[in-house]
């Protein structure tokens, strides 16, 4: 199955999906990562890999709706199935989260629902939490509250950071994310209903 990689940033993320293709843990081709920035550090690793790279920067659109047209058609002219955002930084068009309906996957670092949107870690810091993570779900049009797949756990210190702490949970997301992506290929992965089914099971 090939998949499309979206990303703005570093793209550890990315990285750790390249690591797992090459490794033969992922059942799909990453046939390209997109950015809407030039500058992107996730391009370069791309690029290392052999993987081709398209940036569709936003100024060349006159507004969000045509960003979104020319980035799904792109997609589709891929032949991808599967959208893997890696950290994007761009809110999606409704029109665009339904061309793709049930074949887009994002990952978030909070325990959802807890911490939908920006500034996760400082969040979880302030409010004392003894415990923080990441979530992988299916996007839908809310924003961060699409059905998760999966979660991953990290404590919190007292002596923390959100730097730090950010580590701690990226660390467990290079882990989850390619196994859930790679589940998604294998056909085990579903929405249906508004619901995430795995082999068939509601989770
Ligand atoms: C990750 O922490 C992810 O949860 C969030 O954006 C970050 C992307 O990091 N959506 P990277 O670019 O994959 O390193």
């Amino acid at each position: 199955m090939k998949l499309v990689v979206l990303i703005s940033g570093n793209g550890s993320n990315l990285q750790a999906l390249i690591d797992a293709q090459q490794a033969g843990r992922l059942r799909g081709e990453i046939a390209a990562v997109i950015s809407n920035r030039a500058d992107a550090y996730g391009l370069q690793r791309a690029s290392e890999a052999g993987i081709a790279t398209r940036v569709i920067p936003a100024q060349d659109y006159a507004d969000r709706a045509a960003y979104d047209i020319a980035l799904g058609d792109v997609i589709e002219a891929l032949g991808a199935e599967l959208i893997v955002m890696a950290g994007f930084m761009r809110i999606l068009t409704p029109e665009f989260v339904q061309r793709f309906a049930g074949h887009m996957l994002n990952i978030h670092p909070s325990l959802l629902p807890k911490y939908q949107g920006m500034n996760t870690h400082q969040r979880a810091l302030a409010a004392g939490d003894a415990e923080h993570g990441t979530s992988v779900h299916f996007v839908t049009e809310e924003l961060d509250g699409g059905p998760v797949i999966l979660q991953a756990k990290v404590p919190v210190f007292a002596e923390d950071d959100a730097e730090i702490l950010a580590e701690r949970v990226q660390t467990q997301e290079h882990c989850i994310y390619p196994l859930v992506v790679n589940w998604f290929c294998c056909g085990r992965l579903a929405l249906r209903d508004g619901q995430a089914w795995l082999d068939q099971q509601p989770l």
